[in-house]
């Protein structure tokens, strides 16, 4: 049977139905508004509406990016959309005729990259998604790790630096202030102002005020050290939050994914590099993999709807 999965994220909305192979049979996308929640609200049940149109749908996956609780109907708190307490499940389920669970974000794209993308072959893995936010999803002995509260994997918001930046989750030094791709333009913009490396970045810089994602994009693709010295930055953060994580987790392989992971392995590298120069028992404790996320921008969706349609199959 059929799921359908959408995807909420800070200024789209992505949906799909979803055969029970993995397979998009519909796909929609929607620009939304992260901080108008009624929006957000209307927007999903008018998606869901129209992909669930002529077909039997079993159950409605909807990944949020924010702390969700073990019922899977609340978010608790988001850091970068205005979510509080949302009992977003409930309001669903009164618009639209299915079963819905709410889920974390990264834990629908992680999901997915477990049943059907990188991490197939593997029991353990661990998802980092590094987009606007760091996200984090944990899959052990081939069961998403959810935690006592249903909040488990918020990998994002471990601390990496005592008493550093703050973050919207209300800590401070979180890996999601020095891992994300906000962070990356930070990195970027301050090393333009610094001048030094390359001349490109300062250049785009100039023109463009402040540079975006797309600048430094582009810029990466085109192999400006400036902006590959911002990406090996992020790397390092993240390469040395692995290697903690490996520590605890000990996963076979680490799956990267997010807006950012379309670097390949320009940004794999110095990722590898510092989980090496950083991993305890190095030499000794067995290396895992890091690769990238192979479903891209449908994993949250076709992660979402397979969770989905496992929950209404328990129940
Ligand atoms: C949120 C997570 C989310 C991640 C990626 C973080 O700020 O706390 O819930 O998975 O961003 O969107
Ligand atoms: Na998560
Ligand atoms: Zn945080």
């Amino acid at each position: 049977m059929h799921a359908i999965g959408i995807d909420i994220g800070g200024t789209k909305i992505a949906g799909a139905l979803v055969d029970d192979l993995g397979q998009i049979v519909r796909f929609d996308r929607r620009p939304t508004h992260a901080v108008d929640i009624q929006n957000i609200e209307d927007t999903v049940v008018a998606m869901i509406t129209e992909l669930a149109d002529g077909y039997d749908v079993a159950a409605v996956g909807v990944a949020a990016a924010g702390f969700i609780d073990a019922a899977q109907s609340t978010v608790y708190y988001a850091p970068n959309i205005s979510y509080r307490n949302e009992p977003f499940r409930e309001k669903l389920e009164r618009r639209v005729p299915f079963r819905v669970i709410i889920e974390n974000d990264a834990n629908a794209a992680g999901w997915a990259e477990f049943r059907y993308g990188a991490g197939r072959l593997v029991s353990d893995m661990c998802m980092l998604t590094i987009g606007t936010g760091v996200g984090g999803a944990i899959v052990s002995s081939d069961r998403m790790f959810r935690g006592g509260f249903g909040a488990a994997a918020e990998l994002g918001h471990m601390r990496v630096v005592p008493d550093g930046l703050p973050c919207g989750c209300g800590a401070r030094g979180c890996i999601e202030q020095y891992g994300s791709g906000r962070a990356l333009l930070r990195y970027a913009n301050e090393l333009a102002d610094a001048g030094g490396v390359g001349i490109a970045l300062a250049a785009a810089r100039t023109r463009v005020g402040v540079l975006t994602g797309h600048e430094v994009s582009e810029l990466i693709q085109a192999g400006d050290p400036g902006a590959l010295a911002a990406l090996r930055e992020l790397g390092h953060w993240i390469g040395q939050a692995s290697a903690s994580l490996a520590a605890v987790l000990d996963p076979q392989l680490f799956v990267i994914g997010g807006g950012v992971a379309q670097a390949g392995d320009l940004l794999l590298d110095p990722i590898r590099q510092s989980f090496l120069d950083n991993l305890p028992a190095r030499g000794y404790h067995p290396e895992p993999e890091f690769r990238i996320a192979e479903l891209v921008n449908d994993a949250g969706v076709v992660g979402a709807a397979d969770l989905a349609r496992l929950y209404a199959a328990q129940i």
